[in-house]
Formats: structure tokens, sequence, C-alpha cells
């Protein structure tokens, strides 16, 4: 039996660059979570007969809003929900599973790398039957349901056990709770070399996997520990936990440091990898050596035809726009277009569904390609390994060896967070008003070539998006980009990412910092962001 229960709309529902994200506590509120997934069935495309796909990365309220997300997609005509057992699937594995089980769509119930607890985050993402996030267009129409929502629906009915796996029925509707890792796993299989990287690992190669208490731990234990053969004790921190273990699920050298600080020591393995609470970001160190996301996009492109996956080739490689360049100057050398697209894993799709790219990635620890429609912190690993193992050598020389041939692109993020939203503002307000003015003006050595605030037309469905961040590009080739996130929870987020270009004649073996210093202080003087903010130094650097 259909209950309608009547409610009335909540400000702020508004999909940010990942879904919606806020505190559990806002979570919380009778009806929040409701009005917002009935939102999305009110608009969603979903056929006569559709498949939902629902699973989460474990943490607090995830059960919660799954038993009654279930009982919403019963009333709301759904013919079957696929469940991942306890709740769980990893994104890139709700992504995948959503594919390969023809869904019309998924939810998926995560705050990625934030953490997570009764006062901390929680998120709901819609993702549509490519298997990625929902573009634009289906975000700004969800978010104008919530402004006039007024009932939601439900079949009350046994609560799903939502730990074993099999068919059970909920009204009409079919209810499968489904193996978490299986498919996923299968899938890595078909992509890569896991005779080679089996046999590497029987030879010596090692990785240490942090999975952070979050979602990646079981898919590492059986790819990583079982199918591929590593050592016991390879996944560290491998049992997901609805508070991550009170840490932040973030895989960067702030929050993966006890990892930093094994792969900087002489007991460090070969690879040394993370990922973040619901499994698209990847972190990766090699023995002594810490590889940006942006250098690890390019590198992973540069040797991806070691892979059976990609043995024939790329055909494109797509990056968001504050990543380094140095993936273009991969794919100029391939003979392949270079993407631009604004932050946010939902621009690739269209791109990636057209055949325009292989491999996309972002500065913010994601990489991914076409086997799925979101990033994917495993896959990144395992093409890692794949290579590895196929060519004998360390991360540390592919990283020279790549340095030298494409010159090496320095690359730091200083994020300042939790800032008041109106100062954030007028920060970036005056930052677009002095735009006309900055070409032919020097910040110490750097004198500017051209300023922009980022505007991007989708080549294949012509869709347009603003307003996605201001762009300094210097006369040398460096860059600064100012952007503020669209996944914070707290006040605003500033975001400057910090570019320098070294051609293969030049440095390449210095310290990121200093590589940096001028441009930094150009950001200082350019931005004013110690006098619009308080702050004279970043939260956190990436
Ligand atoms: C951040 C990252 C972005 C990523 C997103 C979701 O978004 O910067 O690259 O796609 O998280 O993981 P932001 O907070 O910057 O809007
Ligand atoms: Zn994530």
């Amino acid at each position: 039996m259909i209950t309608t229960v009547a409610t009335t709309p909540f400000d702020g529902q508004k999909p940010g660059t990942s879904g919606l994200r806020k505190k559990v506590r806002v979570f919380q509120q009778p009806d929040y979570a409701e009005n917002f997934i009935q939102s999305v069935f009110d608009v969603a495309e979903r056929p006569a007969g559709s498949t939902l796909v629902i699973g989460g990365d474990g943490r607090f309220y995830n059960r919660t809003v799954i038993e009654r997300a279930i009982q919403m997609a019963a009333a709301n005509g759904y013919a079957r929900v696929l469940v991942g057992q306890g709740g769980i699937l990893s994104t890139p594995a709700a992504s995948h599973v959503i594919r390969k089980y023809g869904a019309s769509g998924g939810l998926i119930l995560s705050a990625s790398h934030n953490p997570g607890g009764p006062d901390e985050d929680f998120g709901i993402k819609y993702n549509i039957a490519n298997g990625g996030p929902a573009p634009e267009a289906v975000t700004e129409a969800i978010y104008a349901r919530t402004r006039t929502i007024d009932r939601w629906m439900m079949v009350e009915g046994e609560a799903v056990d939502l730990d074993r796996i099999g068919t059970s029925q909920i009204g009409a509707m079919v209810v499968e709770v489904i193996d978490s890792v299986a498919d996923y796993a299968d899938l890595m299989e078909e992509l890569f070399d896991f005779p080679a990287i089996r046999a590497a690992a029987a030879q010596g190669l090692s990785i240490a996997f942090d999975a952070m208490h979050a979602v990646t731990g079981p898919y590492a234990h059986e790819i990583l520990e079982r199918r591929l053969g590593f050592a016991a004790g390879t996944v560290h921190n491998g049992t997901p936990l609805e508070d991550f273990g009170g840490h932040h699920p973030d895989p960067n050298l702030v929050h993966a440091k006890v990892l930093y600080d094994l792969m900087m020591s002489p007991d460090a393995p070969a690879l040394g990898a993370a990922s973040d609470g619901d499994g698209d970001r990847n972190l990766i160190i090699g023995k002594g050596v810490f590889i940006t996301p942006s250098d690890s996009l390019a590198m992973l492109a540069a040797n991806a035809h070691l892979a059976p996956a990609y043995a024939g080739g790329l055909k494109g490689i797509a990056r968001s726009m504050p990543t380094s360049t140095a993936a273009d100057k991969v794919a100029a050398a391939l003979g392949i277009p270079a993407w631009e697209t604004p932050t946010g894993w939902k621009f690739f799709g269209t791109l990636l569904d057209a055949g325009k790219a292989t491999i996309c990635g972002e500065e913010s620890a994601g990489t991914g390609s076409d086997h799925v429609r979101e990033k994917d912190g495993l896959w990144a690993v395992l093409l890692w390994l794949n290579i590895l193992a196929v060519t004998g050598k360390s991360v540390m020389q592919i990283a020279k060896e790549h340095w030298a041939r494409f010159g090496r692109n320095y690359y730091a993020r200083h994020d300042y967070e939790a800032i008041e939203t109106a100062k954030a503002n007028t920060l970036m307000a005056g930052l677009e008003a002095s735009l006309p003015a900055l070409p032919g003006q020097s910040f110490g050595p750097l004198t500017v070539a051209a300023a922009d605030q980022f505007a991007y037309v989708d080549p294949v469905d012509g869709s347009e998006s603003r307003n996605q961040g201001v762009r300094v590009m210097f006369a040398c080739g460096s860059r600064i980009v100012f952007r503020l996130s669209g996944t914070g929870t707290e006040g605003a987020t500033l975001r400057v990412y910090l570019e320098r270009y070294e051609r293969p004649e030049g440095r390449l073996a210095e310290e990121t910092p200093a590589m940096l210093a001028d441009l930094i202080a150009a950001a200082e003087a350019i931005a004013g962001i110690a006098a619009h903010t308080g702050r004279t130094a970043p939260d956190v650097v990436t």
C-alpha cells in the first residue's frame, strides 16, 4: 500500500559539484532526505519497469537513508532495486552496476572524502543510466522540484535485510541485495594484466594500500590480497567504519600522512596508494616520490597501452580546467585530443559516451577511464601496478623519464576552508572585476599574459557552463586558478591552484614549494586573500 506524506520544501537542496551534501543533522530533519529523493524520482528519466541501484560508502546514516529510499522506490513505480550488501557500493562500483544491469539510474549515498559521524557530513547523489553523475540540466531540474515539492511517497513493509545476499519483495518491487565487490573485481580483471601483476607480486613487487576505514577496504582485500596475491596486510585500515575511525577519509598528504611517511622511509614498498570515503579518489606515492594527481593522470595516459584494455590506444584525454596541463603534452605526443572541462566528473560523461576521450582526470586525486562513468581510485592503483609489473621500473624511474620527455608541471593546490561566504564572494567578485586590467601587469618575475573567467561549451551536447573559475595565465606558461568549492558544507572554501611548467631541459628535480614561491606571492597580490579573509596561510596544501 502506498502512503503519501505531505511535505513542504526546504531551502538549499541544490546539488553541488557532486550531489547534495550537508551535515548529518540537516539530513536528519523529518522529510529532508525524503524530499530530495522524491524530487529525484519526480524528474528522473525512468521508463516503466526501471531498475534503480542504491549503495553508499557505509558512513553514519547510510543504512537509514537506504531503507527509506527502498520504500520510496517501491512507491514510485520502480520494478527492481539493486542494493549493495550492507548498503555498501563504492562510487565506481555503483557506476559499473548501473551500466552492467541496465538500470535507469542510481542513488549514491556519500559525502566522499568529508568526515562521517553524527556531527559530520552526509550526501546523496543521483547518477543516470550511463552510470555517471546527473548532468547539470538534470540536477537543475531536481533542484527546481525541491522548491515546489508537496508530498513524498513510500510503501511500508518489512525492512529488507541489507546484510543477506538475496531477493525479496516490497510491494510490487523486487529488491536484490547483491555482492558489493564481485562485479567490480571482475571488471578490473578484464581491464588489467592480472597474470603479470600476480607474477610480479610473487617476485617481490609490493604495495601498501590505505583504505582509510572507508569503502574500498573490502574491494582492496579481494582484488589485491586474494586475486593478485599481494601479502596479507597489504591493505591498511581495511574495515569500513561509520566514522572512518574519526579521520577524514581524504587521500592526500595531510590525511594519509602515515602512508606518506612510510613511503619516504627505507622500508617503503614499491607503491603506496590510498582511496577516499567512497572509493573514487586515489593517492599515488612511489618509494621516495609523491606523484601529483595531475602528473599521475599524464603518466598513466602515457603508459596505458601496457594494460590490455588500452592496448589499442586512447581516443583522447580529458582533464578539469584546474588540473595541470601535463596530460595535454601526452595527448599532443600521442596525436589525440586533449579536453579541458569544468571541475566535477559530470563534465566527462558526454566525452566518454561519445568516444572522444578514454582517460580523464582531476587534480583532486580523481582519475578514471571509459570503463565506468565515475572516477575510480582502485582503477588508478591497478593501472599503476600493471605498468610497474610490465616495465619492471620503479615509480621514481617512470616519473623521471616522463619529466625528461615532456617537462615537469610543478603543482599545488592551496585551500582556505570555512571562510565566511560573504567574504569569499567579495574576494571572487573583486578578482573578476580586476580581470580586464591584469594582462601586461607583472608580479615579481611573472607577467600576466591573459586572465579570464572559465566558461565551457560541451562539445557533444552544446550545453554551456559559466563561472567555472578565474584563470590567470602568465607569459612563461605558469598559471594560477581561483575558484570556490562546490562540495563544502560549512561557509565557503577558496581553492587556489598553482602551476609552473619547466621544459625537459629545465629544472626537473626541485622541491615544489620553492618552485611555486613566486606564484604564491602573485596569488596573494592578485586576490588579496589575507585582506579579504584574514587568513595568511592555507588550511590544506595538496
Ligand atoms: C571537489 C574537487 C573536484 C571533484 C569534487 C568531487 O570539488 O575539487 O575536482 O570533482 O570535489 O569529488 P570542489 O569542492 O572543488 O567543488
Ligand atoms: Zn569521493
